[in-house]
């Protein structure tokens, strides 16, 4: 069967490579915007950021959202090809987000959801499966049973979750549906590391068909708004914190083995954010030893975009190139702001991009232990 997962990857290579080459001359649209429906969310996970913006600015509370209708006249604004996605927050604590998929199928568009799955009842399921155009469902579980519950603060969480993507899968099949494609999604953390094959074997038997495991981030800039004004401050020259959780980089190797090994034998597919070719990569960046240059440069601000719910649109970083409420999304996509973001990016990465599940480690990246906290000197001389 084809991995969907991977055919988009090398669309998106090669989209990237050409937007990237034909820019500035040509602004090839982008090949996927990213609609961030909601903050609120009925969870409070502690290393979401989400919750600073929520606690932090007026703007992220309900009555500042962007409705359906202004969602919709910026998607329309897209291309057929442009991959929506829609994200949160907790995008079903939106009580008319299902009417936005269901206008959305009727659209003749697609798109990507992504959902801590607490709220994902048979209604919903058959939403997705029967009366959307949903290609892909991403529904985080970051542990099993109580660890998932701690990480998730919410008492119950993983076993509304389990029954509800279970109720997912047995729906799909039994309507003999290939989507939503079902994406397990899993942070790795000091809290879940013991019980990574085991959240593997979960996804197996749900049924998923990716389990996509994403580095812990910390930086403050990535998917952390309200959106800053002006790069003029300078926070996008600043290294990420150090992770500070002790992590058993020995058992982090062991367990990352095993993953492979068991996904060596079937589904689901395993990912990892950022894309690391070896499992080095992946314990450099635990080790806090990760370095721009074990990364291969980034096209993702040629090639996708984000909208946050009060309509700022902003690349990746957190800085703030527009708001649809004022500008059309094109014209923001090809606009000054936007280049002159992209202008950094042209031949290296930006300090603040560590940690960016866009990024894609380069193959041969080493890790030896015991050498020292190379970011927390990294953190030290960018100030
Ligand atoms: C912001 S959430 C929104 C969707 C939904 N509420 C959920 O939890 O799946 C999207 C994804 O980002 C992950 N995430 C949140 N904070 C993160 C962080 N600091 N580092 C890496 N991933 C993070 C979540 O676990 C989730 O899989
Ligand atoms: S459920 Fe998702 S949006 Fe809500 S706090 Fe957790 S990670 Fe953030
Ligand atoms: S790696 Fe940097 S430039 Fe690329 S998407 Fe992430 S933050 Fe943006």
């Amino acid at each position: 069967m084809v991995d969907i997962s991977a055919v988009f990857n090398r669309v998106k290579g090669a989209y990237g490579r050409l937007a990237k080459t034909l820019h500035p001359i040509l602004t090839l649209p982008p090949l996927r915007v990213t609609f961030e429906v909601t903050y609120r969310c009925n969870l409070s996970c502690p290393f979401c950021f989400q919750e600073f913006a929520r606690e932090q600015s007026p703007e992220f509370k309900k009555n500042f959202e962007l409705s359906n209708d202004e969602i919709l006249a910026a998607v329309d604004e897209l291309p057929r090809h442009t991959l929506i996605t829609f994200n949160g927050g907790e995008v079903f604590v939106r009580k008319d987000f299902p009417d936005l998929l269901q206008t959305i199928k009727a659209r003749g568009r697609r798109c990507n959801i992504v959902t801590n799955g607490t709220m994902l009842f048979a209604d919903k399921a058959r939403l997705l499966v029967d009366q959307s155009s949903v290609l892909s469902a991403g529904v985080s579980i970051d542990g099993i049973g109580e660890t998932h519950n701690l990480i998730r603060r919410l008492p119950g969480a993983f076993e509304r979750t389990v029954a509800n993507l279970r109720g997912l899968t047995a729906y799909r099949r039994q309507q003999g549906k290939r989507f939503p494609v079902v994406d397990v999604k899993t942070v790795i953390t000091s809290q879940n590391l013991e019980e990574l094959p085991e959240i593997y074997q979960l996804a197996r038997e749900i049924g998923a068909d990716y389990l996509t495991l994403s580095c812990l981030r910390t930086s403050e800039l990535l998917f952390a708004l309200p959106c800053r004004a002006s790069m003029a401050d300078g926070a996008w020259n600043q290294v990420p914190a150090p992770l500070t959780e002790p992590m058993d980089l020995e058992l982090l190797r062991t367990q990352l083995e095993t993953l492979h090994r068991l996904a060596a034998a079937g589904k689901p597919a395993l990912r990892f954010y950022p894309d690391y070719p070896e499992i080095s990569g992946i314990l450099k960046y635990y080790a806090n030893e990760g370095e721009l240059e074990d990364y291969e440069l980034c096209r993702a601000p040629w090639t996708n975009i984000r909208v946050a719910p009060n309509g700022d649109v902003y690349p990746c970083l957190a800085y703030r190139m527009g708001n649809v409420r004022e500008t059309r999304l094109m014209e923001i996509w090809k606009g000054a702001a936007l280049d002159q973001f992209r202008a950094g990016l042209e031949r290296e990465l930006l300090p603040a991009c560590m940690g960016c599940c866009f990024l894609t480690a380069k193959p041969g990246v080493t890790y030896q232990a015991g050498t020292g906290c190379a970011r927390a000197a990294l953190v030290e001389s960018h100030g």
